[in-house]
């Protein structure tokens, strides 16, 4: 019998991580010298998806674990670190706006350290802007090397030179990262990273490389240790959760183990839905073209802590669009596997992506969309303007639609969308529904705020000691975007 070979793993290796343990001693000390009297505090913004927000997270763990206070309050802070996102120019342009604002800042103490990383960052021509026209910006690194901080800290405090590191572009998995969450009842867990699809839109295969996935005992392993820490909620994270594990061939994907003993991803659903004290599962992002019968039966009430919610991003209802767009999927499968998601949990909640002004866009393929919407009636939608991606394959289309077009069907999809909203709005009138309670309200602090299962927020009277348990919450005022209630006792 032919012996298997054993694919390659993605992670670093262990040599890598003792390296930076010992870089991450020596900023300590360094940071210990330099600040005789206070802590060094650092200033981290994080912008784009939930992956991003995953990766912020990390980045301020190892920020904490070498000896930096984290602060809200930007111009106090010794160190700006800017975590970016690439996916559209609007995106882009406000972050080059507040390396901008940084100036004066930085030109106030020159010890102080300003570092940029992120999606943005592994586009050459944003890495070769920076390097000419903000020199005043110490720190370059991409998506690859978060791991590598320590070090990028140390050679910035020690050497007084700009640091560039944009490496690694098939990325590393690393495990065992200190994470600093944002969150106390609620936390990201990412499963997999990358992507393999190249949608001809979007940046991000080019930002994070091919798709690799965690191994589930990591993955177990970090979700037990969330909820002994008290977690009820998690969000397993990826750019497309449905080919978790899946083997790719040859050079572009890697995966975790043998096909024989991996799991796919209903298959990790089921491992992580029996952790003692995880409360609610969810997951994102779910691409149409993997939603696979298996992932939909974990619907069907097996998964008791599967939260009854989708996020199934259309992209457009059009299958001339949908081609070029290189989705994969037609409109007639996606209306299939949304049909099969409510045979199977007639109350799920679905929410998606629409792009709107996709070169080549005519009025009747628009329309396609809005029909779409019609009949799918999502729960919410987000609605994004096309934005041309330099590097993509559509940035190249001949036929860009004009920017007035594009507004002017944005906005006509926002009103069908919302319209939507307002008709489902109805179903919770009066229904006690379970709300897992996040803390004060944003806008009445003496209100709580939390989430229904289908992702509603809801505010209402209560005591603070009700903060991190779900509660049963009559809906009194339902409304489109806001909703309020009244404790069940
Ligand atoms: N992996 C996810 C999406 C991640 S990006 C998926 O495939 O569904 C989040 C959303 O940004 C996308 O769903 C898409 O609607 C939007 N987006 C991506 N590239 C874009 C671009 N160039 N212009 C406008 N919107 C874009
Ligand atoms: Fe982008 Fe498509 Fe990958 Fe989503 S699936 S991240 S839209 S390329
Ligand atoms: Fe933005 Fe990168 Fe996420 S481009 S949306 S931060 S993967």
């Amino acid at each position: 019998m032919q012996e298997q070979t054993a694919l390659p793993r993605f992670s670093v290796p262990q040599e890598e991580l003792d390296k930076q343990a010992q870089y991450a001693a020596m900023v300590e000390s360094v940071l210990l010298s330099r600040f005789p009297v206070r802590r060094p505090r650092a200033f981290v913004h994080t912008y784009g998806c939930q992956g991003n927000v995953a990766d912020g997270e990390k980045i301020k763990g190892i920020l904490e674990s070498v000896g930096y206070d984290l602060t809200e309050e930007i111009d106090e802070s010794d160190l700006v670190l800017y975590n970016t996102c690439a996916i559209r120019e609007h995106a882009q342009d406000r972050v080059f706006g507040n390396v901008g604002k940084r100036k004066a800042w930085k030109e106030a103490d020159r010890s102080r350290i300003l570092a940029l990383c992120g999606c943005m960052m592994q586009q050459e021509y944003v890495a070769e802007k920076i390097k000419k026209s903000y020199p005043y910006v110490d720190l370059v690194f991409g998506t690859h090397v978060i791991h590598k901080l320590p070090e990028f800290l140390y050679r910035c405090l020690c050497s007084g030179k700009r640091v560039f590191d944009l490496s690694g572009g098939e990325g590393n998995i690393v495990e065992g990262l200190p994470v600093h969450r944002d969150g106390t009842f609620k936390a990201w867990v990412p499963i997999m990273y990358g992507c393999n699809n190249f949608c001809t839109y979007c940046i991000v295969p080019y930002t994070r490389g091919r798709e690799r996935s965690r191994r589930p005992e990591d993955i177990l392993a970090e979700v037990r240790e969330l909820a002994e820490n008290g977690t009820k909620e998690i969000m397993l994270l990826g750019q497309n959760v449905n080919s978790y594990g899946k083997i790719k061939a040859g050079n572009i994907g890697y995966c975790y183990k043998d096909e024989a003993d991996g799991l796919d991803f209903a298959g990790l659903l089921a491992e992580v839905d029996k952790v003692e004290g995880i409360e609610r599962i969810r997951f994102m992002t779910s691409h149409p073209k993997d939603l696979s019968d298996d992932l939909i039966e974990c619907f069907d009430g097996r998964l008791a802590h599967l939260c009854r919610q989708i996020h199934l991003p259309v992209q457009s209802g059009s299958d001339r669009i949908l081609k070029k767009m290189n989705r994969v999927y037609d409109r007639e499968r996606y209306l299939e596997r949304v049909a099969k998601l409510r045979e199977v949990c007639p109350e799920i909640a679905i929410t998606t992506d629409i792009i709107v002004g996709f070169p080549g866009e005519t009025e009747e393929d628009f329309e396609d969309t809005i029909d779409l919407v019609k009949r799918v009636r999502y729960d919410s939608a987000f609605t994004f303007l096309y934005s041309i991606r330099k590097g993509t394959p559509a940035a190249e289309y001949p036929d860009q639609v004009p920017e007035a077009v594009k507004h002017e069907r944005f906005d006509r999809l926002i009103e069908v969308i919302h319209g939507i909203q307002e008709e489902k709005s109805v179903w919770y009138q009066d229904r006690v529904l379970p709300v897992l309670v996040e803390g004060p309200s944003r806008t009445n602090k003496r209100m709580l705020t939390g989430r229904t299962e289908s992702g509603r927020v809801v505010d209402f009277p209560g005591d603070p000691s009700l903060i991190g348990r779900i509660i049963d919450v009559r809906i009194t005022k339902a409304q489109t975007f806001s909703n309020y209630g009244e404790p069940v006792v």
